[in-house]
């Protein structure tokens, strides 16, 4: 049992017992770090474990209060997927929402667009526009599967762009892709079934897969993406249900996949049937040269997710899942079950821009900006050498970096805030949960300036909690080739 988890389940066990009632105030993190000998940074972790199970009240800048929650809903049984979800320790992604709304000043944490290239004016031009349309069009219920305008719109002025034109009956419009992601494990995943991933990978795939109950087998990368040359070996006889990955500038390495691995992924997912889910979350910062795997190969078994998340806006929350018309359908009914539609009126913004002909200007200046924020953060680390980096990736919004040895990021993550400065630990990124020493940095919503000062800030404070002899140049680690 890890640290964090002796004391959240000891907190638990004291609420039960009554030695803490209902309304009451915990003892304060340094006086609970001391009476389970743990540092204050597990306490903090228990404490958010406690609060996303409900048994805590905690607003961030003072000690827990126990929650008021009614003892049937602690007695009622929960399902293996319930049982599942709830252990799973849902901070992290939590957290990364959490950080969305933070005034800290370095937020290097979420991976979120640059809000000045959020398209404010024609925003309003389009909103306008709606805001005289008849009001059931735009504030009404609308089908399953998304507006059948907006799909065109998906399929002509976006996914065109990807090397794509599904009909559009093999489009469903998502509440994200997260949102597809999920849809397409409870479709096709059963509790114990094999995954197969990159590893690392994105962190919220793994939180899905995880709270579906299945195995997770992680297959390495390295700067040219999945080490596809290992599939074959590590997948014998072990029949995955599907493969997902992340072809362009990858959370969290920046990797792009170069062109032969792309070509013997597909190969490898044509010879053994197992399914591709391909996330292009990040595809509008690839070239042309570089569309979506389904262009290897159009009879590959591959379904396509994307989303307006990370091009456009995150908060609109608009995805779609491309695949063959009788998954759609299937998806369709799931998500029926808890969402019976994407917000009509958020798909109608996405429709809007994607008709007003600034696509490709919008997407140039996404692609500059991103590029340099990432040579301005890949140059200051390489230089300073205390980092080693996964990769050093020429378009995206991230990079991921191994720290100084015997280090650990969810120790250095609060010492890093109090310096306002914030970073995404990297173990959940990892199918083994075995990447405790590293971190994940967005830079893609700081401006040049802001990664410069919040690098060194950062820099400092690694420096100031490292062994002696842990940094520098005798660390010195040979740089990857750049992906
Ligand atoms: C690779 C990847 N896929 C999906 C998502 C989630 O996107 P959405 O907001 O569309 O659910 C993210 C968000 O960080 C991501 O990095």
């Amino acid at each position: 049992m890890r640290q964090f988890e002796i004391v959240s389940q000891g907190i638990q066990h004291a609420i039960h017992n009554g030695r803490f009632g209902a309304g009451t105030t915990l003892p304060s993190e340094r006086l609970t770090a001391q009476e389970y000998g743990v540092s204050r940074s597990t306490v903090r972790r228990a404490w958010r474990e406690l609060e996303a199970t409900g048994y805590l009240i905690w607003l961030e800048d003072s000690s827990p209060i126990v929650a008021h929650r009614s003892e049937w809903s602690r007695r009622v049984e929960r399902t293996d997927v319930g049982r599942l979800a709830s252990n799973l320790g849902p901070t992290f992604l939590g957290d990364l929402m959490q950080a969305a709304v933070s005034h800290i000043r370095y937020n290097f944490e979420i991976g979120t667009p640059d809000p000045d290239l959020l398209p404010m004016a024609d925003f309003h031009h389009i909103l306008g526009e709606l805001f005289s349309s008849p009001a059931s069009e735009v504030f009404g219920y609308s089908p399953t599967i998304g507006l059948e305008r907006v799909r065109r719109a998906i399929a002509e002025e976006y996914l065109s762009r990807r090397g794509l034109c599904p009909p559009i009956d093999q489009i469903l419009v998502t509440a994200g892709s997260l949102q597809g992601l999920d849809l397409l494990t409870r479709l096709w995943v059963r509790p114990g079934d094999l995954v197969v991933t990159e590893s690392p990978t994105f962190a919220g795939a793994l939180h899905v897969f995880r709270a579906h109950g299945a195995r997770i087998l992680g297959i390495p990368m390295d700067p040219f993406g999945l080490r596809t040359d290992l599939l074959e070996s590590q997948c014998r006889s072990l029949s995955p249900r599907l493969i997902y990955v992340q072809p362009v500038a990858h959370n969290p390495t920046g990797i792009t996949m170069a062109p032969e691995r792309r070509q013997a992924l597909v190969e490898w997912a044509m010879k053994t049937g197992v399914p591709i889910i391909e996330d292009d979350a990040y595809g509008f910062l690839a070239g042309p040269d570089n569309p979506s795997l389904m262009t290897v190969n159009p009879a590959a078994p591959l379904v396509h997710l994307n989303t307006f998340s990370k091009v456009l806006a995150p908060g609109i929350r608009v995805g779609c899942v491309v695949a063959p018309h009788d998954v759609i359908r299937q998806l369709a009914s799931l998500k029926q079950l808890s969402d019976l539609h994407t917000g009509t009126l958020s798909q109608l913004v996405a429709e809007g821009w994607l008709r007003q002909g600034q696509v490709d200007r919008h997407i140039q200046r996404a692609q500059t900006l991103y590029g340099s924020r990432l040579k301005t953060a890949t140059n200051l680390l390489v230089r300073d050498n205390t980092f080693r980096l996964f990769a050093e990736p020429r378009q995206g919004f991230y990079l991921f970096v191994r720290l100084p040895h015997g280090m650990r990021a969810q120790a250095l993550h609060q010492p890093a805030r109090d310096r306002e400065v914030l970073f995404a630990v990297g173990d959940p990124f990892s199918p083994a949960q075995d990447m405790p020493d590293w971190i994940r940095l967005a830079v893609s919503a700081r401006p040049v300036a802001q990664i410069e000062t919040g690098l060194r800030r950062l820099l400092r404070l690694v420096h100031d909690h490292a062994e002696p002899g842990s940094c520098g140049p005798s660390e010195k680690t040979k740089s990857p080739p750049r992906s």
